[in-house]
């Protein structure tokens, strides 16, 4: 009887396991008639592939290029189509924005593709740059820049694998990241999301790709890495996003390629290419640069993905033509995302391919390229999402690992002895409006695309930190504008900077100053006399030399994200700074661009920053 009934137990739960995974895919078993060679683990994954590819049609192949926006393609449009790919866009996001129902949504998406008829996993994928920055309550690291200051090969690698956990807890199997951009020019938006002003920054942080992909890609807790954006989106004239690079193809090398051979040498599984044009020529539509360098010189293997509707800008008019997708798949693109327009992009590649304007080959060296990645990262095998890591969600694990990279990636760059704060016996005041500001102190990429102000996900933020810090007998009091401050405090801690921004949106051809609302804050701090610390939240170095003589400490902090405890941990001395510049301080806005080696005087060097004597 107990037998039985453990039988019959037994019997539901495969046939459960059966629905749920659909009715195509056969499941494995010693007793089972050997299915399709794709189908088995047990197969080398290059006879997988060619398996596979010998039963897809030509619809089949075409689709598997394709990503679509998961607002813009239901489960059941997307396997319609059979489309390869589906992202979240920056702030695209299940309601309610929990880890759980982003495992659900995945799955949904999952067990829809694996019903059709060949039954190919899907891969979805997200911009998690600092973080699995899109869903609230995850943890959120410092953006690169501050990484780029931390200097820290080891903790980067670390945050690539605590980023991956909380990826994998939500089913995505891929993330577009790192960003290995070597911004030359502080007004470009994107400053933030690279490491350094020299190749040297992205080359050394480029272990986070070994945190994201594990040891193997088929390991739980992996997903697949994306180089970006390829090549020279820091180089850009004036620090124009999506401008255009002019520069000789040796200072391309010496300064823009370093990164993506470190990346390559690291196993990346896929590089998105960038949407800046090289003297001229969109990357999206170059062959030189995309099949001939990348792929034969460097000898990438991987995937190349297009960015987010970069086939559009080849021929520089809105939307995407036949020409533009038959430029760009022969120049070597093998996936493309085309959040919305993914019927016609269909329709215009099946028309290239039946007239023979794109070749055959080309077709299944993207299908080879795409299809290998998915089954490296064990998608056949194991296409659902694995709930174990949903505890792994904003962790008190990760939030330590996180402050811990937040007061290594602080730069002290001025203190004439104010710094580290009394921790007993002080009475300390603290304004500035990012001073209180879970969504100021993370920056772009938090939540939605933009970033915004505000309580938007849980943390500390650099008050919290600093009044959980204060020791015995000491007092801090806050006002944003500094109202109510005197003659009678220890010091002003004022928290000033920038608020969110992502891409074009932050780029600041007029110049690096602080705001109207930052320069009356300090303004005030100073005249009460009290010394004054400022604390910088910013996405690149400001145009600050003006001020800087009234200030008694200076501390960047960049965007730290939601540990703002980390912050504290400097600011009170439990950690002697050790964060160094991976930029050089501009003197003015008027120097930029300023870059190490270039002759100009900079504010603080490239390298630059100090620490407490013991
Ligand atoms: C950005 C990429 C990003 C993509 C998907 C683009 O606008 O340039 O970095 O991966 O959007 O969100
Ligand atoms: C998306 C981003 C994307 C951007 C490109 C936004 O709507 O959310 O992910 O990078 O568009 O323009």
């Amino acid at each position: 009887m107990a037998s039985r009934l453990r039988g019959r137990r037994a019997t539901t739960t495969i046939l459960a396991c059966l629905l749920a995974a659909g009715t195509a895919l056969t499941p494995l078993s010693a007793a089972a008639a050997p299915g399709p060679i794709y189908q088995n683990p047990r197969k080398p994954v290059a006879d997988r592939v060619a398996d596979l590819l010998g039963r897809m049609s030509l619809d089949d192949k075409i689709a598997q290029m394709v990503q679509a926006e998961r607002n813009a393609a239901t489960p059941a449009r997307a396997a319609e189509l059979r489309l390869g790919s589906i992202l979240s866009g920056g702030g695209s996001a299940p309601t309610p924005n929990t880890a759980e129902s982003w495992a659900d949504m995945y799955d949904d998406y999952q067990r829809a593709a694996l019903a059709t008829p060949l039954g190919i996993p899907t891969i979805y994928g997200v911009d998690a740059v600092h973080g699995h920055n899109n869903v609230v309550g995850a943890t959120i690291f410092p953006h690169n820049i501050g990484l780029g200051a931390a200097d820290d090969p080891a903790l980067a690698e670390r945050i690539g694998r605590a980023t991956a956990e909380e990826v994998s807890a939500t089913g995505v199997d891929w993330d577009f990241a790192p960003c290995l951009c070597v911004a030359r020019d502080d007004r470009w938006g994107r400053t933030y999301e690279s490491f350094g002003e020299i190749p040297r920054n992205a080359v050394v942080n480029s272990t986070i790709i070994n945190g994201l992909q594990g040891k193997r890609l088929a390991a739980p807790g992996s997903v697949l890495a994306t180089a970006k954006h390829f090549i020279g989106d820091g180089g850009t004239t004036g620090g124009k996003d999506q401008g255009n690079t002019e520069i000789s193809e040796a200072e391309l090398r010496a300064i823009h390629l370093p990164p993506f051979r470190a990346a390559i040498a690291r196993g990346v599984g896929s590089v998105m290419i960038s949407f800046n044009s090289w003297n001229g020529v969109k990357d999206h539509g170059n062959k030189y640069l995309i099949t001939d360098l990348l792929k034969n010189e460097l000898r990438f293997t991987g995937f190349v993905v297009s960015d987010w509707n970069g086939i559009d800008q080849i021929d520089g008019q809105e939307g995407f033509t036949a020409a533009e997708v038959r430029q760009a798949v022969n120049a070597g693109l093998d996936m493309f995302m085309v959040p919305h327009d993914y019927a016609k992009f269909l329709d215009l590649l099946r028309a290239e391919v039946q007239a023979n304007r794109v070749p055959l080959a080309r077709i299944d060296d993207a299908n080879r390229r795409i299809l290998t990645k998915k089954f490296e990262l064990g998608l056949f095998e194991r296409p659902f999402t694995d709930r174990s890591f949903l505890k792994t969600v904003g962790s008190k694990q990760h939030r330590d690992l996180a402050r811990q990279a937040v007061r290594e990636s602080q730069v002290l760059l001025r203190n004439d002895g104010v710094l580290p704060l009394p921790k007993n016996n002080a009475k300390l005041f603290v304004a500035g409006k990012n001073a209180n500001d879970i969504g100021n102190q993370s920056g772009g990429w938090t939540i939605t695309w933009q970033g915004s102000s505000g309580p938007i996900t849980p943390g500390t933020t650099i008050l919290d930190g600093i009044k959980q810090s204060a020791g015995k007998n000491s007092t801090v009091t806050y006002d944003r504008e500094a109202d109510g401050l005197d003659s009678s405090y220890r010091a002003a801690v004022v928290v000033v900077g920038e608020t969110p921004y992502a891409e074009g949106q932050g780029d600041r051809p007029d110049g690096l100053a602080l705001d109207a609302e930052d320069l009356a804050t300090l303004a005030k701090a100073k005249a009460t006399g009290v010394p004054v610390v400022t604390v910088l939240v910013s996405g690149r170095p400001l145009d600050i030399a003006q001020q800087l003589p009234q200030w008694n400490a200076l501390l960047a902090s960049w965007l730290p994200g939601t540990e703002g405890g980390g912050v504290a941990d400097v600011l009170f001395g439990a950690y002697r700074p050790t964060g160094k510049l991976s930029f050089s301080w501009p003197s003015s806005s008027a120097q930029e661009p300023i870059n190490v080696g270039d002759g100009k005087k900079p504010l603080f060097p490239y390298g630059y920053g100090l620490t407490y004597r013991r």
